[in-house]
């Protein structure tokens, strides 16, 4: 089973939109799933696609230290495994945690694309 690092975006954006709740299921369905030993769970952010919140980012825990001053908490790195999450509500951050973080089946419906949507707004 592969390790993870889940990060909820703590910029005002998707806080407004809703990301403190979808933080806290987040942090709930990982207990309820006995996930929390396989996933660290944090908040970073602001990523830069305010429009597309509450934003989500699944990563593979590869032991690299993670510097809290580091790019990786304010934009995507494009490391293999890096999963970008948009639009979430606490639904789907139920379905995140049940099948990416419990499955190792990373929900690609659910896949955000900062590039493509842009013109949304
Ligand atoms: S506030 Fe979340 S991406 Fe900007």
């Amino acid at each position: 089973m592969k390790r993870y690092r889940l990060s909820v975006c703590k910029g005002s954006s998707c806080k407004a939109n809703g990301a403190d709740a979808v933080y806290a299921e987040a942090r709930d369905s990982l207990s309820a799933g006995k996930l929390v030993p396989r996933c660290e769970l944090y908040r970073g952010g602001c990523y830069g696609f305010c429009h597309m919140g509450p934003n989500v980012v699944v990563r593979e825990d590869t032991g690299r230290k993670r510097d809290p001053l580091s790019p990786e908490d304010y934009q995507l790195m494009g490391w293999p495994g890096e999963v970008y999450y948009s639009h979430m509500t606490p639904e789907k951050m139920r379905r995140v945690v049940e099948e990416h973080i419990g499955k190792d089946a990373p929900v690609k419906e659910l896949f955000g694309q900062p590039d493509s949507d842009s013109g949304e707004d």
